[in-house]
């Protein structure tokens, strides 16, 4: 309601843009999205083909470090992440002080935030072979830290990474495995989990990457950003959509399942309530995401024999959605967390460690992103203008006399 041009006079001339909407902060070389056409692609190279036939950590080297490694530079980054996977002891202790009951995306950022108290000898933003280093410690021993955070949740025994394991591989065992006892890891699964990674591994300046870019932008270490990072992702707009769409999903069942009075809820607004997973700020269209998550979650749920009855329900919705003027006039589509929780519930996570799973897969593209801004000459601390519509002035009255 505020009288904008009367403020704009006050202030003198800034751009009022609520949300970035429409501020660019930076160049970027790293992902190209084209909302309106459905488009993304890493470093050039389309989402399609990578989740088709990319892996997770050939992807993250793409994204790190701008090209496709040869195959002698992806083992040798695979190799120097396999060595890094251990946790410090002691930080290993820090998950018997968290509540049982603890979130585990908390429980992530503080881990994350903590590494930086363990390797305090190379942090210089500035520093490549700091840069370096803290980029393997990192991708290492998020799966192990997010592992943790599950166990302690469940009251299990915390795993050593057993480094004979692949990326993921290693991070289902730490996650569903027992001590002193065998863990097939189904390769189905695993390859499903690591397409997942691919898909969640950048997306240009949302809210998370600008959080890190903007932390980083002051020169906090890459730990300490990355960590502002899983916090913003940790929000039920953001990252946790995934959750919210499976519990979205579940009152639906419980309600008797019917699908259209729930969108007719949506479509009044009703109590804010809105379809979960759907909706993006710059996809006007399908989420090309969203397309290949659709996919996957038919064949795992099959390849599992676990039909869901709320893969039933979440099909349904869209398919309503789809055809109702509601969110076609809004340009609402599924995006990429739509179908992405009946996976993960079908792999054995519980609904907490959904965006804990988004953020291990956003892990290499927060890295790139830091990197980038770090090295541009272009950064400054982020530092956006406001317009301000408190008291103008007054004077200080003593608690007596109020
Ligand atoms: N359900 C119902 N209506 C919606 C939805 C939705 N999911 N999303 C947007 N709308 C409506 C709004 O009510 C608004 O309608 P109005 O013009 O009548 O007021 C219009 O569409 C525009 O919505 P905005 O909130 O302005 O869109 P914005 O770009 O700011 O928000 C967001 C994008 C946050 C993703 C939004 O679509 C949303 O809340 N979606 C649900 C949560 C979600 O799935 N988030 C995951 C995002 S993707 C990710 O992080 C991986």
């Amino acid at each position: 309601g505020a009288d904008v041009s009367k403020l704009l006079s006050q202030t003198g001339y800034v751009t009022y843009d609520p949300g970035f909407v429409n501020t660019a902060t930076c160049s970027s070389k790293i992902t190209y999205i084209d909302g309106d056409a459905g488009i993304l692609r890493y470093r050039g190279y389309p989402i399609e083909q990578l989740a088709e036939k990319s892996s997770f950590l050939e992807v993250s080297y793409l994204l790190i470090y701008g090209e496709l490694p040869t195959a002698a530079e992806l083992t040798e980054f695979t190799d120097k992440i396999r060595l890094h996977t251990l946790l410090h002891e002691d930080l290993r202790r820090f998950f018997d002080g968290f509540p049982r009951d603890a979130h585990p995306m908390p429980v992530l950022s503080s881990a994350v935030t903590a590494l930086s108290t363990f390797y305090q000898d190379s942090l210089d933003p500035f520093d490549q072979e700091h840069v370096e280093i803290s980029t393997i410690r990192l991708l290492a021993k998020v799966p192990t830290i997010a592992s943790y955070a599950f166990k302690k949740s469940i009251g299990q025994p915390l795993l050593y990474p057993d480094n004979s394991l692949g990326y993921v591989e290693n991070f289902l065992r730490m996650t569903f495995g027992v001590p002193a006892a065998a863990y097939d890891v189904d390769p189905v699964l695993a390859r499903t989990l690591d397409m997942l990674f691919i898909l969640h591994a950048d997306h240009e300046q949302n809210c998370s990457t600008s959080t890190v870019r903007i932390a980083g932008s002051a020169q906090a270490n890459l730990f300490t950003s990355i960590s502002a990072g899983v916090n913003a992702l940790s929000g039920p707009l953001h990252g946790g959509a995934n959750e919210a769409v499976l519990e979205m999903l579940g009152d639906i069942q419980a309600d008797g399942g019917d699908v259209e009075a729930f969108v007719r809820r949506v479509k009044n607004k009703e109590d804010g309530v809105r379809l979960m997973g759907f909706g993006h700020r710059v996809y006007k269209n399908y989420d090309p995401r969203a397309a290949i998550v659709k996919k996957a979650a038919r064949d795992v749920l099959a390849r599992l024999h676990k039909p869901d009855p709320l893969l039933d329900i979440a099909m349904r919705l869209e398919e309503i959605a789809l055809a109702d003027d509601y969110f076609v006039s809004r340009k609402l589509y599924p995006n990429v967390d739509f179908y992405t929780g009946l996976i993960y519930k079908a792999m054995g996570f519980p609904p907490k460690m959904f965006t804990v799973l988004f953020a291990l897969g956003r892990m290499p593209g927060w890295i790139a992103q830091w990197r980038e801004m770090i090295n541009d000459p272009e950064t400054k601390i982020g530092r956006p203008r406001q317009l301000y519509v408190g008291y103008s002035s007054r004077d200080y009255v003593p608690a007596e006399d109020r």
